[in-house]
């Protein structure tokens, strides 16, 4: 068995919310050298915006104390560089004083795979940032459920069976696996509402492997207040009874709507785009999206490919701006702006509590009448 562990963190800005400095990036990668042999079989580091991510080959289990331990010791390292060149928000995720057992409820998200390695292992991993896990749900959907977008499950014979989506309840800490496509329009109603419900993992039926598996960690629900979104990453397998590599990356041809971007709390489309572009910018976004392809190949991470870097997605990018400008002229109202009770920051509390004199009950049609004959 092997594990495919993707574990991130913002550790610092640079500059404000829009990159990681090469200096943290430099000494993350000197970790996962040092690490390769020994605790990882492989490893490699990938930015997207603010977020540092440690893309580890391992053959220990999910969760696996040692390597939380190790990409928590990374983390560490590169919040010391960040504190040190005065970047922004130095070690924002880190939420806790110290390493306790795994990193659950800690701050760093996390996407986990375990799989036995086929002969050939296309897998995909993606990285997000300005955005919260839900923001998945949508192209998982379409990967795994949706026949106008992924051709095999209509004319391969192991995917036609379907695949089973585990969802999280964020706010109530429970899990429920649908079976899809028979409770597809269950699943629907539920995964339609990101913020609270999260595709997890994705099952196939026919070859009872996890193809799927992303990072449910949502910061503001662990430490109880707004400290970062939690720019969520995800990894796909690929091929052979799993869709395409070509299916995995359809979704993202359309820049649909996540929450996300300026303060966590705005909607805004989501741009797929090279490593090299994935650096938010106008109104701290649009919110980014990376896919790096990789062959896993005797315990060996072979690649990355940068899929987004390719002209077939310039229309995804030229929409996602076109929507940007749509929604940036909305100013503060919805639906840019998000509905209040999922506002990652907000001032209503305070301006409830200082207004709360001057409201006066809505007079009835007579009482309102009178009002205008005096
Ligand atoms: C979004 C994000 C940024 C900040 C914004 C204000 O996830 O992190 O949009 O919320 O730049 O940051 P502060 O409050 O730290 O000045
Ligand atoms: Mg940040
Ligand atoms: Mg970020």
């Amino acid at each position: 068995m092997t594990t495919l562990s993707i574990i991130k963190a913002d550790t610092g800005g640079f500059v404000g919310h829009s990159a990681v400095h090469p200096e943290m990036v430099e000494v993350a990668a000197s970790a996962i050298d040092g690490a390769r042999g020994d605790l990882l079989l492989d490893g490699q580091v990938a930015t997207c915006g603010d977020d540092l991510a440690l893309v580890m080959l391992h053959a220990r289990p999910a969760d696996d104390p040692a390597v939380h331990e190790f990409a928590w010791e990374v983390f560490t390292q590169t919040t010391a560089v960040a504190t040190r060149l005065g970047l922004y928000g130095a070690g924002q995720d880190l939420l806790s004083e110290a390493f306790s057992g795994n990193l659950r409820g800690m701050g760093p998200g996390y996407a986990e795979l375990e799989f036995e390695e086929r002969p050939s292992e296309p897998v995909i991993c993606f990285f997000a940032d300005k955005t919260e896990p839900g923001a998945w749900n949508l192209p998982l959907f379409k990967m795994f459920a949706d026949p106008f977008n992924s051709a095999g499950l209509v004319i391969d014979a192991k995917m036609h069976e379907g695949f089973l989506f585990e969802v999280y309840d964020l706010y109530e800490d429970k899990r429920l696996t649908f079976d899809c496509p028979a409770e597809m329009y269950d699943l629907l109603m539920f995964i339609g509402a990101p913020a609270r419900y999260v595709v997890h993992r994705v099952i196939s039926k026919s070859l009872r492997e996890t193809a799927a598996a992303t990072s449910t960690q949502r910061l503001s629900l662990i430490a109880g207040k707004y400290v970062g979104k939690d720019d969520p990453v995800m990894i796909v397998r690929c091929q052979s009874g799993l869709p395409a590599v070509g299916e995995v990356l359809e979704p993202f041809a359309f820049a649909y709507g996540v929450a996300g971007c300026m303060r966590g709390s705005h909607h805004a489309p989501l741009m797929p785009v090279a490593a090299s572009d994935a650096h938010p910018s106008r109104f701290d976004g649009p919110p980014r999206v990376v896919a790096l392809g990789y062959q896993v190949h005797g315990g060996r991470l072979v690649g990355p490919r940068d899929l987004f870097d390719d002209p077939a997605f310039d229309r995804a990018r030229v929409q996602a701006n076109d929507m940007m400008d749509w929604f940036r002229r909305h100013g503060p109202f919805e639906p840019h702006r998000l509905p209040l009770d999922e506002l990652e920051y907000t001032t209503m509390a305070a301006l409830e509590k200082r207004l709360a004199d001057r409201w006066q009950p809505i007079l009835s049609p007579t009482a309102d009448q009178r009002v205008m004959r005096r």
